[in-house]
């Protein structure tokens, strides 16, 4: 969409200069195209501040936020302008927003009450419908997940590609609950049902088929569908974490040389000219290098990278719940690697930012932990 937002641009900068609101709006997407997100947020709160019931600006400033890994400053965003819709007859799309925000920042409990609270004044709102799911996969609870999403269809199958997204939360929850058949067709049937390049579904798919693989499920040859689409999305190095997707479906597919290539591009992204680039440089580079290494089999090597990537993850953006492949990759080597108490000690901090409970995942590697241990003795 580059071409056409330069395009969009130019137009703009060629009209007649409009209000301080629209010059705000214009200058927001040529920071944005410049690489600097930061700088359109700002822009775009100082229309807030003049406009709260600005709903465009509102969505623009969240999503800036959630890609660079920002969900207090995302909250913030929200909450400044929360006051502003009471009684509205949008209100429960805002307050969907806002119980994403306060799952990001680890407020389960309230999360779960605003969003609930959004889709009963706005039923037709995914967002909210989403955040709820989130904070279920966060304090380990599928069950109740997937009987929150069932019978809810109707609120995401009129969306855009989101609605996959939707779908592959469905499918977490049945692979936390072992259920990898429904997983599986769960991603067939919807998740890929359409085989689109967007960063976004490929990144849905690519991590679904990651954690399948993590708990010995064969996937078959969906990853070639990925790979051939992603090879020739290689050269965007418009984010890292599209990046790290597509490195995931190259790996998956076995396509090695590309993903070399594409690790190539992203050890050539300069840190100093946009914030984009620096993330790609770091932690991106790192946690890329990591994932071949254990695509490889390479558990050690795997293991040394993505250690320090991990510690700077967030800001790859994305949720809690789409960073967690990463990891579980990072978990995964350090165990194949035979790093079993830096594997535990990952384990119970992942937990620590999942209100202190265990999913099935966790649980799972902490008993393959017991066992590993007690045979060492
Ligand atoms: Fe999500």
């Amino acid at each position: 969409m580059t071409a056409v937002a330069r395009e969009a641009l130019n137009a703009a900068e060629a009209a007649v200069p409009g209000t301080m609101r629209e010059i705000a709006f214009v200058q927001a997407l040529k920071d944005w195209l410049g690489g600097f997100p930061t700088r359109a947020t700002q822009r775009l709160e100082a229309v807030l501040m003049q406009h709260p019931r600005d709903a465009l600006a509102m969505k623009l400033v969240q999503a800036i936020h959630f890609l660079m890994g920002r969900p207090k400053e995302m909250r913030k965003s929200v909450e400044n302008i929360l006051p502003h819709w009471d009684g509205h007859v949008a209100q429960g799309y805002v307050l969907g927003c806002h119980a994403f925000t306060l799952e990001e920042t680890g407020e389960y409990a309230r999360a779960e009450l605003q969003g609930r609270k959004g889709v009963e004044l706005a039923p037709q709102d995914a967002w909210g419908l989403h955040a709820v799911a989130h904070v279920y996969d966060m304090t380990a609870r599928s069950a109740d997940g997937l009987q929150w999403l069932r019978g809810r269809e109707a609120s995401w199958m009129h969306c855009n590609n989101f609605r996959y997204h939707v779908w592959w939360h469905q499918a977490l929850m049945h692979l936390d609950l072992q259920q990898f058949d429904e997983a599986l067709a769960l991603y067939d049937r919807d998740v890929r049902a359409d085989k689109t390049d967007d960063y976004r579904d490929i990144s849905n798919a690519a991590s679904l088929l990651s954690r399948l693989e993590l708990e010995g499920v064969n996937v078959g040859d969906r990853w070639d569908e990925l790979a051939d689409l992603s090879e020739k999305r290689a050269t965007d190095g418009s984010l890292a974490f599209a990046d790290l997707h597509y490195l995931l479906s190259l790996c998956g597919g076995e396509r090695f040389e590309s993903a070399s290539r594409l690790i190539a591009r992203m050890a050539a992204a300069k840190s100093e000219i946009c914030e984009s680039q620096r993330i790609i440089a770091h932690p991106g580079l790192r946690m890329a290098v990591g994932v071949q290494a254990f695509a490889r089999g390479e558990y050690a090597n795997a293991w040394f990278n993505l250690r320090d990537a991990r510690a700077d993850l967030q800001q790859i953006g994305g949720s809690h719940v789409q960073r967690d492949v990463f990891q579980r990759i990072c978990i995964e080597a350090a165990i194949r690697g035979g790093y079993l108490d830096a594997a535990r000690g990952m384990i119970e901090e992942r937990s620590t930012v999942r209100g202190k409970t265990w999913d099935g995942y966790a649980e799972r590697r902490l008993a393959l932990l017991a066992r590993a241990q007690a045979q060492a003795v």
